[in-house]
């Protein structure tokens, strides 16, 4: 904890020291879970799957600025912004199916951390986190579903490799602007 926790709710505009606490903890975790979504694009790009290498670049850059979206609430807030240590994501993965089901599982963790930001926030009756967090709710939402739909036809059609080559351009497609 840091020393200018003396400082807690001494300005109007502050989070509490728990929610300041939990955000601090909510960004390591988007920034790590880009570093993991790298790890997962650059281990399929060796394999040549280039549609879902840059769909996983892409939702990397998502948590990027997932994080950074809580970072600037802090600042926002006039409250304090701790960046911790990241963690070695993994870098061994055992096909695209596999990838996508430990996706799917990372996503459901990090709805689980939204929700009970949310939790606290209800908790001591803060309106602004509590309307700040539901953007992350809803997007929460939307991902899992997302991941959901690429694992569904994957566990259809993956074995197949011409389906696999199409779902890799389809992809790939989507995430060109
Ligand atoms: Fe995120
Ligand atoms: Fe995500």
């Amino acid at each position: 904890m840091r020393a200018e926790t003396t400082l807690f709710n001494k300005g109007d505009n502050m989070v509490s020291e728990k929610i300041n606490e939990i955000i601090n903890e909510q960004i390591n975790k988007e920034f790590y879970a880009g570093y993991l979504y790298l790890s997962m694009s650059a281990n399929l790009k060796e394999l040549g799957l280039f549609g879902f290498a840059s769909w996983l670049r892409e939702h990397a850059k998502e948590e990027v600025e997932h994080g950074l979206k809580l970072l600037d609430y802090l600042l926002e807030r006039n409250s304090f912004v701790t960046l911790k240590q990241i963690s070695m994501p993994s870098f061994e993965f055992n096909g695209v199916l596999s990838v996508f089901n430990l996706l799917y599982e990372h996503e459901r963790c990090i709805t689980k951390s939204v929700m009970e930001i949310a939790k606290l926030a209800e908790d001591e009756c803060d309106r602004k986190t509590l309307t700040f967090i539901d953007w992350f709710i809803e997007e929460q939402v939307e991902e899992e579903q997302n991941v959901k739909n690429i694992i569904k036809r994957l566990e259809l059609f993956g074995d197949e490799k011409s389906s696999l080559l199409l779902m890799d351009n389809e992809l790939g497609n989507s995430t060109k602007k």
